[in-house]
């Protein structure tokens, strides 16, 4: 039934598994016929308090019990209070413009860079470079900014201009001219296949453009709000960027994005805006998100977990060298890296067999993304459930 109707009335942009959710509890689903399933990919990194929050859903109900949205045209107070709650949790001197979502962030980042190359500089500056493996987005401007080649299809030509991508960090000093305004990398590359950068190697970027006013833009739409750790991978790496970008885990579900800089006053009034951006809905929701993760990761809970989490992903390397060669990621962003990339439609496909949700990243990725919240209990089950899978296909 559902997958009748979805194929006759949604736009067929997906690869989708015909499951019918119904009910989430932390990270655990359970299907119409109450079928319970692990979820390692809390909704691709979004569901960081995991399923069916109570408090985040009391939250919610109180807010658009009053008042779901009025415009960006009067102060919103949750908005005003998230944008200060970010600034105390990155521990940097920001303001924040509020979107919906990751590419709208980004295309906001974007902006802002192409307004600083504009205004403050005698000859134009608008290059932004970005990385091969990178992934920023799927609105045009943000698919040209996103590295990997296939993104790139003649069907939406013509792209926006100015962007170039670069292998890796080394490459990005040679790519730099005097029409260079931004550089925009990801910490932990997620899509790309869960590839963290060394720190030494970010910090000494970070150093580098500072000292030739060239912007560091750091996209944390997967790696924020505590996916790595601590509240940015922008805190664990230790550097000061330009401009950073949020969305995924910040509302927990809710649409959200965030453009975060330390350039207040770039952007004055008219420059940019969204009608539903920053609304009351989205901003009570971020807040209790943040209230969650923040007491969670203060009371170890978040590391606890990380541990053990990383503890078992190690395991399954150990127990099946014939199909993985290494580990890879930062925090509760994990992935195995498959000998063979082939493989990993049937694993993923026996997983689900077995009730396991777990995702892809790039060529040869299995990737892990569990709601930051997921227990102990659950991680065993989850991890049962993916020897039994890659036990049914060896
Ligand atoms: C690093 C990164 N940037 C941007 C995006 C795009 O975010 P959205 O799908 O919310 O537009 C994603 C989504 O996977 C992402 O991982």
């Amino acid at each position: 039934m559902i997958e009748q109707l979805d194929k006759q009335y949604v736009l067929q942009t997906y690869p989708r598994n015909y499951v019918n959710f119904k009910k989430g509890e932390n990270a655990t689903l359970f299907d119409e016929s109450n079928n319970d399933y692990i979820d390692f990919t809390s909704g691709i990194g979004v569901v960081s308090v995991g399923h069916g929050n109570k408090r985040v859903a009391d939250k919610i109900y109180e807010q658009v019990s009053n008042i779901t949205h009025i415009s960006n045209l009067y102060a919103i107070e949750p908005q005003a209070k998230l944008g200060e709650k970010i600034a105390k949790l990155s521990n940097m001197d920001v303001s924040t413009f509020f979107a919906n979502s990751g590419a709208e962030a980004n295309e906001g980042a974007i902006k802002l860079a192409r307004k600083y190359g504009e205004t403050k500089f005698e000859n134009k500056r608008y290059k932004v470079i970005t990385l091969e493996n990178s992934f920023h987005g799927r609105t045009i401007t943000t698919v040209r900014a996103t590295g990997q080649s296939s993104m790139h299809s003649d069907n939406f030509a013509p792209y926006p201009e100015g962007f170039s991508y670069h292998n890796d960090i080394d490459d990005i000093y040679n790519a730099i001219d005097d029409e260079t305004v931004a550089v925009m990398i990801e910490l932990v590359q997620g899509e790309g296949g869960v590839q963290p950068f060394d720190k030494k190697e970010i910090q000494e970027l970070a150093k580098f453009l500072k000292q030739n006013d060239i912007l560091l833009i750091i996209d944390e739409v997967q790696t924020g709000a505590y996916r790595t750790g601590e509240f940015l991978a922008t805190n664990v790496y230790e550097i000061q960027p330009d401009i950073i970008t949020m969305a995924k885990g910040l509302g927990g579900g809710v649409p959200i994005g965030a453009v975060i800089t330390t350039h207040k006053d770039l952007f004055t009034v008219g420059d940019h805006g969204s009608t539903f951006g920053g609304n009351y809905l989205s901003c009570a929701a971020a807040l209790e998100v943040l209230d969650i993760l923040e007491e969670e990761q203060k009371a170890g809970n978040i590391l606890a977990t990380t541990k053990y989490f990383n503890e078992k992903v190690e395991e399954v390397l150990a127990n099946n060298s014939d199909i993985f060669t290494s580990k890879v990621g930062l925090g509760l962003m994990l992935g195995l890296r498959a000998k063979d990339g082939d493989i990993l439609a049937n694993i993923i496909k026996a997983s689900f067999e077995q009730g396991l949700l777990i995702l892809r990243a790039g060529k040869n990725t299995l990737r892990m993304l569990p709601a930051l919240t997921i227990t102990n209990e659950e991680i065993d089950k989850g991890f049962k459930r993916l020897q039994d899978a890659l036990d049914s296909i060896k």
